[in-house]
């Protein structure tokens, strides 16, 4: 299958600057070499256009910064995902932060009738205006999609919710918010915390991930940085001790590469600025390589 490309320079969703460059730093990573050598035929669609106010965070709607940048991108980002997607080509999408989620799961989930998640992140993403401790909406990604939230971000692409608590699968989460906790506890969506994955492995997590998702007709993977041990990936915005290894995200990208599951993907929270000579870019092209298929012998 071809792959197509898209840079979301996103940084409206959190306070940090520099995440806006990451599309650029996974480009020069090599990204689209990377996969021609696999023999994909691989289009760069480009950038989506994001919002620079002058000032950030002008917008707030309650707890809610930058809302109104944050909505124009992911309706742009959901149209340009789609349309990948009904011209038959796998949308692999760059972050930015990942608020950028809310428009890629938009976009995808339209296409699938049961589409599952991986959710592969230090994070729960599960936040809400009235649960978040920042405001900043990349914490919010994963609740919007389950249609809780603001009304304006829920119904991006006008209908939700956009996935099913049941089709989801969180990887490498080691810091919850308290509203996040009830939410999955409420919802009893699937979580491999970091204890999970020191307990099994990451061979019986994604055995079990890809068993349990099994059901569904598209699996999308949205695999924040941060998910990763901060000694391995160092450039994001919020680091967490404690994370999953390089060679254990290698492991997952190489299973799932060969259960064939994946029909879209985005890599997020890439933030140059914050970076050890572009490293997690590089470390975020590896995984893709692996992802795609890339094996030694
Ligand atoms: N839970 C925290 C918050 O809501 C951190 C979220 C970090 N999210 C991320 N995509 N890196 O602010
Ligand atoms: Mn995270
Ligand atoms: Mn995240
Ligand atoms: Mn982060």
């Amino acid at each position: 299958k071809d792959i197509t490309v898209i840079g979301v320079p996103m940084d409206l969703g959190q306070m940090r600057r520099g995440v806006d460059m990451g599309p650029s730093a996974i480009r020069y990573a090599g990204v689209v070499e990377r996969l021609e050598n696999l023999d994909y035929r691989v289009e760069d669609f480009g950038d989506i256009e994001i919002a620079r106010p002058e000032k950030q965070n002008i917008e707030n709607e309650g707890n809610l910064k930058n809302l109104n940048g944050v909505i124009e991108a992911s309706e742009k980002l959901s149209q340009t995902v789609s349309d990948v997607i009904t011209s038959n080509k796998f949308p692999l999408v760059l972050g930015g932060d990942h608020s950028i989620a809310i428009g890629t799961l938009a976009g995808v989930s339209k296409n699938y009738k049961n589409l599952g998640v991986i959710w592969y992140d230090a994070h729960g993403d599960l936040n809400t205006a009235d649960t978040s401790p920042s405001g900043n909406i990349h914490g919010m990604p994963l609740a919007v999609s389950l249609g809780i939230g603001h009304e304006r971000l829920t119904n991006i692409s006008e209908y939700t919710p956009k996935i099913k608590p049941e089709n989801i699968v969180i990887i490498g989460a080691r810091s919850l918010d308290e509203g996040e906790r009830e939410l999955i506890k409420e919802k009893g969506i699937k979580v491999y915390t970091m204890h999970e994955v020191d307990r099994l492995g990451m061979t019986k997590v994604m055995e079990e991930t890809i068993e349990y998702l099994s059901h569904t007709d598209g699996v999308h993977l949205s695999l924040d940085l941060d998910g990763l041990d901060p000694h391995d990936a160092p450039g994001v915005g919020t680091p967490v001790l404690g994370g999953i290894s390089y060679r254990e995200s290698h492991l997952a990208m190489e299973m799932l590469a060969e259960a064939e599951i994946i029909t879209s993907a985005e890599f997020v929270e890439v933030n140059p600025i914050l970076d050890e000579k572009n490293k997690t870019a590089t470390v975020a092209v590896a995984l893709m390589g692996s992802l795609f298929g890339e094996k030694l012998l």
